[in-house]
């Protein structure tokens, strides 16, 4: 059997561990590679990976577009803005039209959680979901567990604390899936309102004040609020949000003391990270996450077209 088998990347729920340390060892063979001034691999020459992406990204469309473009394959970004989407076509119908383009590779994000694994089931080549609503986003959270990782040296054991919007966050969900496979100690932490609901959270430590949510933790990973996905009537827990919880340069005394900051961007200064925390060299991976990014994403596009590249 591969040490991969199988065909699309849509969540982190339903890998084994050692599919997942399978997917960051490979993700560390290209860390060194990318800091060389000539950066180019061909073996994704002729093959066509076609990025479409209907909610905003910086980060995540830009280092799939790079990754795609070091390993040779031939990289397009579909316009959504001006697409045919705006006139009405639907993702399926979408996607067929795609693939009878025959591309070798689809990333795609969308707002709807379920979208990515809808596209698969249509689809002749291999789909990564760049995030699906608030369903997963499984390169993130496995950029973020190889930073944790090279950092740390282990995943197994730290305590990890996740904290702000976790009930809309499809970064917290695939984070803490990976991270709890892997034996870390994840807790959850953010206001009632912002926690998923008590069935999902079974046999989940949560916290709704962020200095015990933190206390003695080893990694400290901030999210943003997910205002695009926030309910009509959750905007009262936002007042003092700020106030309860923004990682400042104090609270951040309470975890352990070579703890680290995550966050997988984009970050909103003073809202949930003060501004010298998020810059501070010695404490905040933030930047090194983004550079992580994109030798997962090469490792993810390498492993899925494996198989397709030498039949
Ligand atoms: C995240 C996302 O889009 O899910 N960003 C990212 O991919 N780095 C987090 C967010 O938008 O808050």
């Amino acid at each position: 059997m591969s040490a991969f088998p199988h065909r699309h990347l849509i969540g982190i729920e339903g890998l084994r561990p050692d599919e997942i340390v399978f997917l960051l060892d490979e993700a560390e063979q290209w860390v060194d590679f990318n800091r060389q001034p000539r950066k180019c691999d061909d073996r994704l020459a002729g093959l066509t990976q076609v990025n479409a992406f209907f909610e905003n990204s910086t980060r995540t469309l830009l280092s799939f577009e790079i990754a795609g473009n070091r390993l040779g394959a031939q990289v397009v970004n579909m316009h959504v803005a001006q697409s045919s989407v705006q006139k009405g076509e639907t993702l399926l119908d979408t996607a067929l039209t795609i693939n009878a383009m025959r591309p070798d590779l689809f990333v795609m994000r969308h707002s709807l959680a379920g979208a990515a694994q809808q596209v698969a089931d249509v689809m002749d080549c291999p789909v990564i979901n760049g995030g699906d609503g608030a369903g997963e986003h499984p390169t993130q959270a496995l950029l973020d567990a190889l930073a944790i990782r090279r950092r740390k040296g282990r995943i197994e054991g730290l305590k990890v604390a996740i904290c702000g919007d976790i009930r809309h966050s499809r970064v917290a969900r695939s984070n803490r899936i990976l991270l709890s496979a892997l034996g870390a100690d994840v807790r959850l932490v953010g206001p009632g309102e912002l926690l998923p609901s008590p069935a999902e959270l079974e046999g989940i430590a949560t916290s709704t004040d962020l200095n015990e949510g933190i206390s003695g933790a080893d990694v400290v990973m901030m999210l943003r609020i997910q205002r695009e996905r926030l309910e009509e009537n959750t905007s009262a827990c936002l007042e003092d949000y700020q106030e309860r919880y923004c990682l400042t340069r104090e609270r951040l005394k309470l975890a352990a003391p070579d703890a680290v900051v995550m966050h997988p961007g984009p970050i909103n200064r003073g809202v949930e990270i003060a501004g010298d925390v998020a810059d501070d060299g010695e404490r905040s991976l933030i930047l090194e996450q983004v550079e992580l990014g994109v030798a997962v994403r090469m490792a993810c596009l390498d492993i899925l077209t494996r198989e397709h590249r030498t039949s």
